[in-house]
Order: C-alpha cells, then structure tokens, then sequence
C-alpha cells in the first residue's frame, strides 16, 4: 500500500499551525506525523485580555507561508511529494478560517492536489487515535477547550454521534473568564492550572449547575442513549456560566470584607476550587455518558485536556473502574495542525475532498465521514 503525504493548515483560532504526516487506507496504525509546527499568537492577544479577532487574521497572514515552509523542512518533504492538502474549514473566526482556506486552496490548485476539508473538532477528536491508534470502539469522546464542551459517541472509526454539549460557556472559556475576574493574563487555563497547584480544592465549594431536564436553549440534535432512562439518570449536557458568577460572588463577598490584595495561599484555594468543579462536572459526565452507552474508553481531547489535575483525576477514575482513558500529548490538546493532518487522512481514505470554490464556515456542523 502506497502512503498518501498530507500537508494539514489549521488557522481557526489563534494558533498558525501546519504538519506534514503520512498514511494509508488501514487507518491510524499507519498514521505518522513527520513534522508539527506551531505559531502561537498568545503574546500578541495577552495584551488585550482575549483573542482579537481582527489581529488573529492578520497574523495567520503573516506567519502562514513560513510555518508552511519550515512543516515541509522540518519533515523532509518537497513541495511536488505532497499528494493532499488538509485544512480546517471550522468552525472557528471566520477571518482567521479564510486565512487559512485560502492558502490550502492556492496550494491545492497550483500542485493539483486533492484539497480535504476538515472539521476542528474532528481534528481534537482524531488526535486521539495519534496517541492510541487501536482506542477500544465504541469510545465516548469529550472535546474540552475554548470555544467548545461536547460529549461525542463514537460507535466505529470515523463516525461521531453527539450525545452532550454545554448549554453556555465551555470550559476553556469558564477557566479564561475566571482567570480574568481573579487579574491573571490570558489565557487563563494554563495559569489557573499552575496555581491551583499550591491550593486546597476542599476550600470553597462553588456549585456546578446539573441539567435534569430540556430547557430553553435549543442547540444541535443530541443522540439518545440505548435503552430506557433510570431513575436519575441526567442529561448529558454542561453549563459553566453558573460557576463563574459564583466565583464572581465570591470575590465581591470577599471584597467587601477585605479590599486588599488576594494572598497567595488564598489565591490557589480559589484557583483549585474552581478547577476541581470543572474537572467534577466534566468527569461526572463524561464517565455517566461511557455506562450509558457501554462504552468500551473514555477519551478527553481539546485545549482543556492538558489541564494536569484532569489527567490525573481522569486516569484514576479510568484505573478504579478497569476503563481504558486516552488523552493526547500536551503538543497536540492544544490547537496543532497534526490532528487536522489525522482527521484529513481519515476523510481522504473514505474519499471526501473538496472543490475550490470552498468556504471557511464558522458554524460548521461535524458530520461523520460516509
Ligand atoms: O483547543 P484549544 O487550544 O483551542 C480551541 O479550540 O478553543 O483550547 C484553548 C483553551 C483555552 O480556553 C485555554 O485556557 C484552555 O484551552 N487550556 C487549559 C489548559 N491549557 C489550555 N485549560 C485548563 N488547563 C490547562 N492546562
Ligand atoms: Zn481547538
């Protein structure tokens, strides 16, 4: 079987990522990445407190050609070795999107190669068959990140039934706010994660909203599970707005008490009672999703994954219960263009490509490969 090289763009949010990898029809076990590379905008949205859109698309402009360059460099591979080119065509910042939708479509008409589309989600999805290419099917998949909290069924390789999502904030985003509200710098994960480090989780207890029942707030059809509900048996969806007005509560309670500066000790018991109610509620589910539906692993994916004390709460629980938990290398939770480079390979061998007159699509559904 003659491997298929892929150059994957990811430009959705503010990462300039491309990567070059390798593969054929067998699927994942013959996945390799042979290059990964990443530019970070962090420094530059840092200052604002959050990503700029419009300084998000300028820079994907800026960087995209050489972070192209040094993925072939990195990987050993010429332009004309190139049989494939992925990208991400959303959801994400519709700006930054077309960055990088143009590019792979200029690329993909003056080489004539095939141009892939690629859903991010399926991308954090596919990463996980990087890390363990033989993940026990059916799995329940949870993408956890910035723009995006959803729990995925995946009954065979390729195909993601959703079954949970967050009626408001995502985790990331719960973690970039509160970081705000508490004067640390975007974004706020990576920083919380650190000094929860030194606190006590036991400290404070925030209350995580659970969703009973259908509300107001109609989003995409959720599969159900199989069989008849139990008793007490909830929905599967997330809600994290709750839990940031009650750290925002707490700190104004806090204030009036005391206005003077947050000490350190005090600072981390916040930092890890808020993470802990997080990783509580995403685990909760996460595992409830895996009994109700028979699930054979558990896989967490997405930004939020590289969270440490999620990984270590995640695998214990997955220890105690005799269930396999996959989360992927630190590199590739966070955006990276070697998961578009899986999920483009995974698309390319179910034969999906598309025309050059594709659109990035900020809202774009994830569907399953046919
Ligand atoms: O997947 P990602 O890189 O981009 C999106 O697709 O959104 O996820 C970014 C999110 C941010 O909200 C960031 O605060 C969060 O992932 N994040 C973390 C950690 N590292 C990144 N959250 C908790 N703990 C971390 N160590
Ligand atoms: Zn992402």
């Amino acid at each position: 079987m003659t491997p298929t090289t892929v150059l994957a763009i990811e430009t959705s949010c503010d990462e300039t990522a491309a990567a070059v990898a390798t593969g054929d029809e067998t699927g994942p076990g013959s996945w390799t990445i042979l290059s990964s590379v990443i530019a970070s905008q962090v420094e530059i949205h840092r200052e604002w407190g959050g990503v700029v859109p419009e300084l998000a698309s300028r820079q994907h402009l800026r960087d995209l050609c050489g972070v192209a360059e040094r993925a072939l460099g990195d990987g050993g591979v010429a332009w004309g070795d190139l049989d494939a080119i992925a990208v991400t065509q959303g959801p994400g910042l519709v700006g930054s999107l077309l960055v990088g939708v143009a590019f792979a479509k200029s690329l993909a008409l003056a080489l004539a190669r095939p141009l892939v589309p690629v859903h991010h989600l399926a991308g954090h999805i596919e990463s996980l068959f990087l890390c363990r290419p033989d993940l026990p099917l059916p799995a329940i998949v949870l993408v956890v990140s910035g723009g995006h909290t959803s729990l995925y069924h995946l009954p065979a390789a390729g195909r993601y039934e959703l079954v949970g999502r967050t009626r408001d904030d995502a985790a990331g985003e719960a973690f970039d706010k509160v970081a705000k509200l508490l004067g640390l710098t975007y974004p706020g994960g990576p920083v919380i994660d650190r000094i929860a480090r030194g606190g006590d989780e036991r400290a404070i207890r925030f209350p995580v909203a659970r969703l009973t029942h259908d509300d107001r707030v109609a989003g995409p059809p959720t599969v159900a599970p199989p069989g008849r509900p139990r008793r007490g048996d909830g929905r599967m969806d997330f809600s994290f707005s709750g839990l940031k007005t009650a750290v925002a509560r707490h700190l104004q309670r806090r204030r009036a008490r005391d206005p003077g500066a947050i000490p350190e000790s005090e600072l981390a018991d916040i930092c890890a009672s808020f993470q802990r109610a997080v990783i509580d509620a995403l685990l909760d589910r996460a595992f409830e999703a895996v009994r109700r539906f028979g699930a054979r692993s558990l896989g967490i994916a997405g930004g939020v994954s590289a969270n440490r004390r999620l990984r270590e709460l995640a695998a214990a629980r997955g220890e105690a219960g005799g269930l396999p938990v996959v989360l992927p290398t630190l590199h590739l939770s966070t955006d990276n263009a070697a998961m578009i480079a899986a999920a483009g390979l995974r698309r390319l061998s179910a034969g999906v490509t598309a025309r050059l007159d594709l659109n990035a699509d900020p809202a774009l559904p994830l569907v399953s490969a046919p």
